[in-house]
């Protein structure tokens, strides 16, 4: 039996970059090798340098070829960037630099954070069971405008200064996106600002709700920031879709993230209009590079996303996500998630386990019939 088409090819860049990225992407690969296989479609894999490395190899941590390579993909999956080893240097040369300038130069403006509760991983969040269960919502964050990327910014010896600007389009295109998103959802989109104090936050309200007016089938409410971060830890339950700008939304999906018990669980991923790019949300953990005890599941997850929201291969992502949580339930933990009666593995058998269980449950499903 054969599923899917196999004339379908997709080209795939891999920047696994610096750190546990490598490791993490290691894993990843193999997910999209036996999703490739089951699902008879074709992956091509092309590796390049970014961050911290590309700077050790070619005294940047993004030359034009990485670029180029993006530009001429299906999608970009990126391990992680940075390291003690490059923190001193100048602004533009940081391996994060790359990072920035790839969404710019991509287009990547959505970033979609899903802050989810995996059931057996409930007792490893620093919130109690009763306030997590059922929690499921999305951070939404504006990712190529706002405060990064606004001029003027600088600092001098006696000043230090950054812009925080959005322009209409740039509002609309992602208050559109959540509206869209949240209609696959529970329709219910909070806005996040500091319209209170901030000009450029009226402005963001003010287009959001222009932009609602397209979508009456969706719920809207604003928040302001401060409250929103108080809201996230007291009642996560409440959100479905949180829609913020870049600095806010940077914030909110790190507290987000950890309410899910480790940022080691964590995907994402940021979309533009042509390019799209996944990658876990944790860092490069140079403490733990090298030593097998990475966790892969953000990685894995972030390969979810990819086959879901660039290929519009769903049945393929729900059985990634499906054999990450019969991982889970199987007490299968990497260090960072490990409890006491847990089997503390390595980064290479939690990916078996996953692959094995991927297996499984494709095999499961495939006595009845699914489609693409
Ligand atoms: C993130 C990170 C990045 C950001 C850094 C590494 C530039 O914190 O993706 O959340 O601030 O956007
Ligand atoms: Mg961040």
């Amino acid at each position: 039996m054969s599923y899917g088409n196999p004339c379908l090819r997709h080209k795939i860049v891999l920047l696994p970059g610096d750190g546990i990225g490598s490791e993490v992407t290691n894993a990843a690969v193999q997910v999209m090798k036996t999703v490739a296989e089951n699902f008879n479609v074709t992956l091509k894999f092309e590796e390049r340098l970014i961050g911290g490395c590309s700077y050790e190899k070619f005294g940047t941590p993004l030359t034009d070829e990485t670029l180029q390579a993006c530009y001429d993909s299906d999608a970009v999956f990126l391990g992680a960037v940075g390291g003690p080893k490059w923190e001193a240097l100048p602004h533009q040369l940081k391996p994060e630099a790359a990072l920035l300038k790839l969404r710019k130069a991509l287009g990547l403006y959505t970033n979609i954070r899903p802050a989810k509760i995996y059931n057996a991983l409930i007792n490893s969040s620093t919130l109690k069971k009763e306030v997590l269960q059922g929690t499921d919502f999305i951070v939404l964050r504006e990712l190529t405008g706002g405060i990064y990327f606004g001029n003027p910014r600088g600092f001098d010896k006696e000043r230090g200064w950054n812009t925080m600007e959005y322009t209409r389009e740039e509002v609309e295109r992602i208050a559109r996106m959540a509206f869209k998103i949240a209609q696959g959802r529970r329709k219910k989109v909070v806005s996040v600002d500091k319209a209170n104090v901030l000009e450029v936050s009226q402005f963001w309200r003010n287009i959001v709700h222009e932009v609602h007016k397209d979508y009456p089938d969706v719920e809207l409410s604003d928040m302001y920031v401060d409250n929103a971060a108080m809201q996230i830890v007291r009642n996560p339950k409440q959100f479905d879709v949180i829609l913020t700008s870049n600095l806010f939304g940077d914030i909110l999906s790190d507290i987000a993230g950890m309410i899910t018990g480790s940022l080691g669980m964590l995907p994402s991923a940021s979309i533009g209009n042509k390019y799209a790019l996944y990658e876990p949300v944790h860092g490069s953990a140079p403490d733990i590079a090298g030593q097998s005890k990475a966790n892969p599941l953000a990685a894995i997850s972030s390969v979810a996303m990819m086959f879901n929201y660039s290929f519009q291969m769903q049945k393929a992502a729900e059985v990634i996500e499906e054999a990450v949580e019969r991982t889970l339930a199987k007490s299968y933990r990497t260090q960072d998630i490990y409890s006491d009666g847990c089997s503390l593995v390595t980064t290479q058998q939690m990916t078996n386990c996953v692959i094995e269980n991927f297996n499984e449950i494709f095999n499961e499903q495939a006595l009845g019939v699914f489609t693409l």
